[in-house]
């Protein structure tokens, strides 16, 4: 790049850095159990700044959605949390910030990736393959979301996982090399912090339809487990609260909430 586009562009990112709300401050801690704990914990004392980012080396008990245990190899991957305070959102739009964010992980990847999807609700894949997990624990009050602890787990140099997580991968065994993860986070709270502002502004339909582009599985026949039972489905949709839709084979479209069911192989 001409040295003097570099400068612009060097500017350019030093200006987002100073007005992002995503990122606005950045806490490094070398330890602690799980990084959503820590910005629970903080939210019990103090009311930290919107957008206050808590990232940890390493997890002792990094937590994934439904109870499970989100793996990351210490210092190999992004495994952070950041405070939001979407008093703007009515409780029932709660599954728009799951959108913004996945979209502003899904924009991160897609610079670096080909064929990145979001599963729904909210995991990050590049074709079959898990790359990124995010975990949302809103707290509700007085009819409002008075506070939102947003968690990521963004799989970066690690080469192997040892768990019995679903097809895990992370961006350098896609690539090749090895990222800086002080930078990347940077460029990936960026591109949060966009999506953010999006919602923030009452843009919510490049969310939704930017949500539906990238949606794994969308439009396409697949198969799909409710109770014990398969059938054939093809994905329509999101509804308002965030229930995944599915037509079936006899053109019945069925709506569920997260765990109802489940995407077969
Ligand atoms: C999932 O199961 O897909 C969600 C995984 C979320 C993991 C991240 S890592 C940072 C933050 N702290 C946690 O304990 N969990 C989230």
């Amino acid at each position: 790049m001409h040295s003097f586009r570099r400068y612009v562009f060097t500017l350019e990112i030093e200006f987002n850095i100073a007005f992002m709300t995503i990122g606005s401050s950045i806490d490094r801690l070398s330890q602690t159990e799980s990084t959503n704990n820590y910005a629970a914990a903080q939210l019990m004392t103090k009311r930290p700044n919107e957008g206050a980012v808590f990232v940890a080396d390493c997890q002792t008990v990094g937590r994934g959605q439904i109870n499970n245990f989100w793996e990351s190899e210490p210092g190999k991957n992004l495994t952070f949390s950041f405070v939001i305070y979407p008093e703007f959102l009515r409780i029932d739009r709660q599954f728009e910030i799951s959108k913004a964010v996945s979209l502003g992980v899904a924009d991160f990847l897609s610079e670096r990736v080909d064929r990145v999807r979001i599963k729904w609700p909210n995991d990050l894949y590049v074709e079959n393959r898990k790359i990124a997990g995010i975990l949302i624990e809103n707290s509700i009050r007085m009819g409002k979301i008075s506070s939102c602890i947003v968690g990521i787990g963004l799989n970066i140099n690690q080469q192997k996982f040892l768990s019995d997580a679903p097809n895990p991968v992370s961006l350098a065994m896609l690539t090749g090399g090895e990222y800086d993860l002080v930078d990347l986070l940077e460029k990936l709270l960026l591109k949060i912090d966009a999506r953010y502002q999006q919602l923030k502004s009452g843009l919510t339909h490049p969310i939704d339809s930017d949500y539906l582009s990238c949606l794994y599985r969308y439009q396409e026949w697949a198969h799909y487990r409710m109770n014990d039972e398969v059938f054939e489905g093809k994905i329509k949709g999101v509804d308002e609260i965030g229930r995944l839709m599915i037509e079936n084979r006899q053109q019945n479209t069925l709506t569920f909430h997260f765990k109802e069911v489940a995407f077969c192989k």
